[in-house]
């Protein structure tokens, strides 16, 4: 059989069990959204063998006890026949006196003990200096979708329950670990993970991660996995850009976007983190992920719990664009905070890129009114709102309005934007303070420092110890009383910096360094209690742009800002490479200034709109400047975003063609979960030697239905038919008439044949 007719054959399948699924799920999902998905799922324990059984959608998980009775892994990967059986766990034999068994036993959750070399989950120093751990399994509990296993170390009253959910709709599996000191003293962990993933044993394994920095977030990275570990992480106290917590395994040259197998997980906390991927001696691959163990200590006192963040992982047979796109639907459906009442994202206009920090009553109204002449839904006021902040020198700590720019407060601009029929959003940056204002004045002591040490400002600001009680009060209370005093349906939650000189001066020195802990924890609790006294309130995280963007911040917000970088054409591989990890759904992506800030790149505007109609739109751009042919332009686009904002917030994303690697095309192409409308952008970086544009085969559609080719921006070939079978859009294609340089298209395709 050739190729071709190899990955036609898939992309049908593809799209039938996609169809399959829809249909089976849409049932369910309709009759009761959340309660009926997490049922479907199954897990089963075997007390003669020993063997429990994770099972939903199309993925198996299973584990056993064996005789060390240590948690060893069985197998994780496409799912299983149910006739199909285990037999009770064996730890490997000691290969040499070198290779103790420890090392090659495939364990869940491995306490540093025993002569374990490779990375632990669980790493304690007790006060009388003994530092081995030996975990044994005790007992375990099934609730539900939840599966509960209690282990023990060999000797002393330490305690870890080691805690699993799978997600009935996409057999993600959510790992966390808990460790209970039962001793009668304290004890100090210094490191912990959420827990091990272990791979089928197989040699040409390749990883997928996301790197970056600011202005140039979101690339794809790959490369082989060989003997010895690859440590992804950040140091940063948050998040970060530079790698993002997310990775994906794959056998090398044996799959493409949209088959073979992947492995893929993201772990779920905002604050500093490491994965480490590492091939044993015996060729087992293994991902380890948790909070980072560099610089890190946490003292647990008697009768104290400490809960790692949650690890979530999945397999998927149909390539690392079946991963995503089974980590978009989890996202949607389980982890962000609206799941329950899921909205779409609203259009909107954002100050930023227009005003700076020159924003003030008149001006702001102005470009509202322009806003709510194109269709824009929401008006967002950015930075420079607030306390003395003319520019980033000062302010940041004063959460109150300046009333030289707003003499009245910021109710008359409300009113406006309601009046227009917009909502209104508002930029805060609350984690940070400026040397020169009235908090810092005030209590220069709630800083994260080292007292008598330098101290390194970034941005001229400095970061709050959300750690401390006081802080942490000031912070929901500040924000609490600006919502409280304003309708205000939006923040943008911003965090201009990463952590320098972590020190934590009021607590005891064995204790400062549960910073990187607390701190995090406190900032989920402050957008927890913010979102249940304000529940309409929606909230986006930004990080000077996607340096905070993980699983672990998004259970608290609606969206996120991938990048400052909105160059439209820059965008394309930011967010190719957004999508991987996270869903189009919740990705903001403004339409700016031509030539833009970044490259000083000129676009079209129809250009821009495109680029940015792949995630949540919004505009940027300076309306002051516009010509009336732009508002025109604008108001089209506009209304069509809308029509298709549903396909392209909640479908199923498939990157056809991409953008990476110099790539002169790029094209997405978004399908409805049930499968009777897509919709696909294209863009041309330059046309060179006569090439005419790749031809676009679709994927996802059903093949025996007929759909309508409808143009957005038409540059389809005049030999395409109108209507034709799902069939010939996969299997025949799109040629499109793109020629020149920065060229864009978009179509839909709608079933039936009128
Ligand atoms: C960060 C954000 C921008 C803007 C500025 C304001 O850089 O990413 O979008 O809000 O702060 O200072």
């Amino acid at each position: 059989m050739d190729h071709l007719s190899r990955a036609r054959i898939a992309r049908r399948a593809n799209a039938r069990r996609l169809y399959v699924l829809y249909v089976a799920l849409s049932g369910i999902i309709a009759a009761q959204p959340m309660q009926a998905q997490s049922t479907v799922g199954s897990i089963q324990f075997n007390p003669q063998t020993k063997v429990f059984r994770i099972e939903a959608g199309d993925v198996s998980y299973v584990l056993g006890i064996n005789e060390k009775k240590q948690v060893q892994s069985l197998y994780w990967g496409e799912r299983l026949n149910a006739e199909d059986s285990f037999a009770t766990a064996i730890s490997n034999a000691q290969a040499s006196s070198f290779d103790l068994a420890i090392n090659t036993t495939r364990q869940e959750f491995t306490g540093w003990g025993g002569g374990l070399y490779g990375e632990p989950d669980l790493k304690i120093t007790f006060p009388d200096g003994n530092r081995d751990l030996v975990l044994e399994y005790v007992s375990h509990s099934i609730t539900g979708n939840d599966l509960t296993l209690r282990l023990k170390d060999v000797s002393r009253n330490v305690y870890v329950q080691l805690n699993y959910e799978m997600d009935s709709a996409t057999g993600i599996l959510r790992r966390s670990a808990e460790v209970e000191n039962k001793t009668m003293f304290p004890l100090t962990i210094e490191q912990i993970a959420s827990g091990t993933w272990t791979l089928p044993r197989e040699q040409d394994y390749r990883l997928r991660y996301l790197t970056g920095r600011w202005a140039g977030e979101w690339n794809l990275r790959e490369q082989s996995i060989q003997p010895g570990k690859i440590v992804l992480e950040s140091r940063r106290g948050s998040t970060g850009a530079q790698n993002n917590p997310w990775f994906a395994i794959d056998k090398e040259g044996a799959n493409d976007e949209d088959s073979g197998d992947v492995w893929f997980g993201a772990l779920g906390w905002s604050g500093s983190w490491q994965i480490s991927v590492e091939q044993d001696p015996v060729q087992q691959v293994r991902v380890t992920g948790g909070p980072n163990s560099f610089d890190f200590a946490y003292r647990l006192n008697p009768g104290e719990h400490l809960e790692t963040p949650y690890f979530y992982a999945g397999y998927s047979h149909d390539g690392v664009g079946g991963a995503s796109r089974l980590l978009h639907r989890f996202e949607l459906g389980s982890i962000l905070p609206n799941t329950r009442r899921p909205k779409l994202r609203p259009v909107i206009y954002n100050s930023w890129e227009a005003t700076g920090f020159r924003v003030d009553e008149a001006g702001q109204e102005e470009l509202a009114e322009k806003a709510a002449s194109i269709g824009v839904e929401r008006f967002v006021v950015d930075d420079g709102w607030f306390g003395e902040r003319s520019n980033d020198h000062a302010g940041l700590g004063d959460w109150h309005v300046n009333f030289t720019k707003f003499p009245h407060g910021l109710k008359p601009l409300i009113d406006k934007v309601h009046s227009l029929g917009m909502d209104f959003g508002l930029w805060v940056e609350p984690e940070m303070v400026n040397p020169d204002s009235d908090l810092y004045r005030k209590h220069p002591d709630w800083i994260l420092n080292f007292p008598g040490r330098p101290r390194t400002e970034a941005r001229n600001q400095l970061v709050l110890n959300l750690a401390r009680p006081d802080v942490r009060q000031y912070v929901f209370d500040s924000i609490d009383q600006l919502l409280n005093k304003n309708d205000i349906a939006f923040l943008k939650w911003d965090y201009n910096r990463n952590w320098s000189e972590p020190g934590w001066a009021v607590v005891a020195p064995e204790e400062q360094k549960e910073v990187y802990i607390n701190y995090v924890r406190s900032l989920y609790s402050i957008l927890d209690e913010l979102r249940r006294k304000h529940p309409l309130v929606e909230i986006e995280s930004c990080s000077g742009g996607g340096s905070r963007v993980d699983l672990g911040i998004m259970r608290y917000t609606d969206d996120v800002w991938p990048s400052d970088n909105t160059d439209a054409f820059d965008r394309l591989s930011i967010q190719d490479g957004f999508t991987y990890a996270y869903s189009p759904g919740i990705m903001t992506s403004w339409v700016t200034d031509s030539p833009t800030w970044v490259n000083n790149r000129t676009l079209s505007l129809e250009y821009r709109f495109l680029s940015s109609m792949q995630g949540s739109l919004g505009i940027g751009a300076n309306l002051n400047h516009w010509k009336s042919e732009d508002f025109a332009t604008a108001k089209r686009m506009v209304a069509q975003y809308k029509e298709i904002r549903e396909l392209v917030q909640r479908g199923a994303l498939y990157r056809l063609i991409s953008p990476r690697n110099g790539s002169e095309h790029s094209v997405t192409e978004t399908v409805s979960p049930d499968q009777k409308s897509a919709v696909t952008f294209a863009f041309l970086h330059s046309s060179t030697m006569l090439y005419p544009f790749p031809r676009i085969y679709l994927r996802g559609l059903k093949p025996d239905a007929m759909y309508r080719l409808e143009e957005i921006s038409g540059k389809t070939d005049t030999a395409t038919p109108v209507v034709a079978s799902g069939a010939f859009w996969m299997d025949h294609g799109v040629d499109l008439n793109l020629k020149g340089d920065f060229q864009a298209a978009a179509f839909m395709l709608k079933e039936g044949s009128k």
